[in-house]
Order: structure tokens, then C-alpha cells, then sequence
């Protein structure tokens, strides 16, 4: 069930910690929370806002190079909704905007590391599991999965 009053706005890429600390990293380091490529002009940070409260959040990398894609794509990285307002509608809302931004930049392909426990909800919002189940150190098994925008 959305609320009609979450609206979704560029942030910075410190904003983004409040949220992926307690969701992605907890009880690890705050420098955890510091993705490669954060700091990059060409990343995007997006948070979902209920007025003045932040509760999700969302990054997106412009055609990182790790051979893997060879058309203009983007990375979504640390995709995150605090547990309280998790199954509310939020992710949805902040990946629709992660797609509609991804498009505008031209990005043939979106994709990510998909931690397993989120592979339904990526699977519901149209991506695809490419490839066999992967192991992240700490943060256990993981899918490569994608999208085709264009
Ligand atoms: C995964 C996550 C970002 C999804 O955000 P959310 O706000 O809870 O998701 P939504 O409420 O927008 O769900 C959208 C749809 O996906 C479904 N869905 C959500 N999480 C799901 C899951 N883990 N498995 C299967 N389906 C799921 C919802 O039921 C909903 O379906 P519907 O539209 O048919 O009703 C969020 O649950 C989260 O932060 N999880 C912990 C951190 C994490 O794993 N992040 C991803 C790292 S790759």
C-alpha cells in the first residue's frame, strides 16, 4: 500500500548512510557505508522522503567498467528501505525512478548484485537472474541481475 506523500529527491551520498547503516551495514563501521564509485559526478543518490523523514535509498553508478556489460548501462547499488516501512511500496517508487532516470541518461541495461533475499523483489519488478548464485564475503549469496530498458 504507497503513500501518497513519499516524494523521491537526489540526495547526497552521506545522506545515503542514515539508511544503509542500519539496513545494509548494522553494527559495522559507519566508513562501511561507502560504496565505490559514490563519490563519482556521474553517480545519482536518490532518497524516498515521507515529508522530512528519510526512508529509503538508492544509488545508481553510470556505466561502471567492469567488462561485464558492453552497452551503456548503470549499477544499482546499496537499495535500501528502513525494515519499519519495508513492503510499503517504497522500494517500487525508488526503483521506477531509478529506471526513469537510467533511461534519460540512455542506459541500454540496469542491473546489480542481488543479495538472494531481495531476488523476489528485483524478479517482481521485471529483472532477470543472470548466471549461478555467487557468495559475497559478510553478506552472503548474491545474483547478478538485469534489466533491459532499451
Ligand atoms: C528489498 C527492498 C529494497 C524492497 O523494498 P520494499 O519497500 O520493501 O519493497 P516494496 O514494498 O516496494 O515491494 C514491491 C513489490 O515487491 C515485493 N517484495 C518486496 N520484497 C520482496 C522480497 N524480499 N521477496 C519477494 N517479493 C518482495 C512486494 O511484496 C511488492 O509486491 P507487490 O507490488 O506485488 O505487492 C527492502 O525490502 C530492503 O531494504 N530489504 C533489505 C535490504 C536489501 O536486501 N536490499 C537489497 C540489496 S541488493
Amino acid at each position: 500500500m504507497e503513500s501518497p506523500k513519499i516524494h523521491i529527491k537526489t540526495i547526497s551520498a552521506e545522506t545515503t548512510h542514515l539508511v544503509r547503516h542500519p539496513v545494509l551495514r548494522p553494527g559495522m563501521a559507519i566508513e562501511s557505508c561507502i560504496l565505490p564509485g559514490d563519490e563519482l559526478k556521474s553517480t545519482i543518490h536518490l532518497g524516498a522522503y515521507d515529508q522530512n523523514t528519510l526512508l529509503g535509498v538508492c544509488t545508481i553508478l553510470d556505466n561502471p567498467k567492469d567488462g561485464r556489460f558492453m552497452v551503456p548501462n548503470g549499477q544499482i547499488r546499496g537499495m535500501a528501505v528502513l525494515s519499519s516501512t519495508q513492503n510499503s511500496g517504497v522500494g517500487r517508487l525508488l526503483l521506477t525512478e531509478v529506471e526513469s532516470r537510467a533511461k534519460s541518461r540512455g542506459f541500454e541495461v540496469i542491473w546489480m548484485n542481488a543479495r538472494k533475499g531481495a531476488s523476489g523483489f528485483y524478479l517482481n519488478m521485471g529483472y532477470r537472474i543472470e548466471g549461478s548464485e555467487f557468495e559475497v564475503p559478510i553478506f552472503g549469496p548474491h545474483y547478478v541481475m538485469k534489466k533491459q530498458l532499451l
